[in-house]
């Protein structure tokens, strides 16, 4: 299956289950040199199936820390030693780091050289692989460095689920269920009637999930590159989530952080605008069974966390931006906006109210 993506400059195609190996081997006859970047975890199980002659593999260390600028500086001199030209292509093979960091680096290199992403985790897999945010973090936060820049092509192999921690998928389908709520009801109803584990099984549903999570990202970000406002609702949950992220500290996972983010911006849109009761309580349910409401913050951090949301780059004064659902499936708008601005007390008072209602409670 192939889709284009035809409102940039640069169109790419999305291929779907194919072999591995076969296509790594075509991709090293149409360039003068390929390199693919992946971690050491990644290759330790894949190296077989990327044992493709005239594939340079440059392996990183797993981890968040790996989005540096010494890593991908390391890159590019090593990339610059063995001659990489501008006829030479980038592959980031593995999660959402190897992708982030691949991307920058073959989007700075000789000015941006070809770049193929091969999503490994399922958030790389839904989420980071598409909508072309490429970059590395600073000192001063995540994702402060960086480049969009679209790759040329995109593989979306499902097989690579199977090898993932149940740690990792709960992740991955914290992303999807934050689809199913901003567009999606049937996303939403398809993980309503299957069991915990049915990414370990059910590969048509998997397949059939991750085509649709990719289309809605696809189309929104068409619509809305450098996310004026459309972009905004993938944010869905991440305005609490990040900040619960930062100010413990990177200490909990992203989607754990976005599943506690995602219960509480529920909770505001049922407070303060139209969410009904009924879809604010599937939303907690559906969360639950995926155990993605067990990260929890103190009330005494409440400040602080309110401070990292109106200081995410995002966010100005003391109104605090999120994006909110109206009903499972859609997203509210406001004087023609998705963007929201809710004052900040107003959300301290639904963070309390959350902790003490609503917090670990069987729904
Ligand atoms: N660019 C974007 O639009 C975007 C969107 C969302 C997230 N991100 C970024 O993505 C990163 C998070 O992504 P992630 O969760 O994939 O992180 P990750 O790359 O660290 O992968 C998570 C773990 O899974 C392992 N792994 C990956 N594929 C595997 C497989 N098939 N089998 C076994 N283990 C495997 C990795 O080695 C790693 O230990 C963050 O840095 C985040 O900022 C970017
Ligand atoms: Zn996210």
């Amino acid at each position: 299956m192939i889709i284009k993506n035809t409102a940039n400059d640069q169109s790419y195609k999305i291929y779907f289950n194919m072999n591995l190996k076969k296509y790594l081997n075509d991709l090293t006859k149409k360039y003068y040199k390929v390199a693919l970047i992946t971690d050491e975890n990644v290759y330790k199980i894949y190296k077989e199936k990327i044992n493709v002659r005239g594939l340079d593999i440059l392996k990183i260390k797993p981890g968040e820390k790996s989005k540096s600028f010494t890593v991908k500086n390391s890159l590019d001199e090593k990339l610059l030693e063995k001659k990489f030209n501008r006829n030479s292509l980038i592959i980031g093979f593995g999660g959402g780091v190897v992708g982030d960091l691949s991307g920058y680096v073959a989007a700075t290199i000789l000015r941006g050289i070809d770049l193929v992403h091969i999503p490994t985790s399922l958030i790389a897999i839904v989420d980071s692989s598409i909508g072309g945010k490429t970059g590395i973090n600073s000192k001063n936060g995540k994702n402060l460095i960086g480049s969009f820049y679209n790759p040329r092509e995109i593989l979306i192999n499902s097989e690579f689920i199977r090898t993932l921690s149940s740690k990792e998928i709960r992740q991955g389908l914290s992303e999807i269920i934050k689809y199913g709520v901003i567009k999606n009801e049937e996303i939403f109803n398809i993980l309503e009637k299957s069991n915990k584990f049915f990414m370990k099984n059910e590969k048509n549903n998997i397949d059939k999930i991750i085509k649709k999570c990719i289309k809605i990202k696809i189309d929104t970000v068409e619509k809305d590159f450098k996310e004026n406002d459309l972009r905004s609702i993938l944010n869905f949950g991440h305005t609490i989530g990040h900040a619960i992220e930062k100010n413990y500290l990177y200490k909990f996972s992203h989607g754990d952080c976005i599943g506690t983010g995602m219960a509480i911006e529920s909770l505001i849109a049922h407070n303060f605008y139209k969410l009904s009761t009924k879809d604010f309580k599937r939303i907690l349910k559906l969360l639950d069974k995926f155990e993605l409401r067990k990260v929890s913050f103190n009330k005494d951090d409440i400040d602080n966390l309110l401070d990292s949301m109106e200081m995410d780059k995002k966010n100005k004064n003391s109104l605090i931006t999120f994006s909110l659902p109206t009903k499972i499936g859609s997203m509210m708008k406001i004087k023609n906006k998705h963007k929201i601005e809710i004052k900040r007390n107003l959300i301290k008072k639904i963070m309390i109210k959350y902790l003490n209602e609503f917090k670990n409670k069987e729904i």
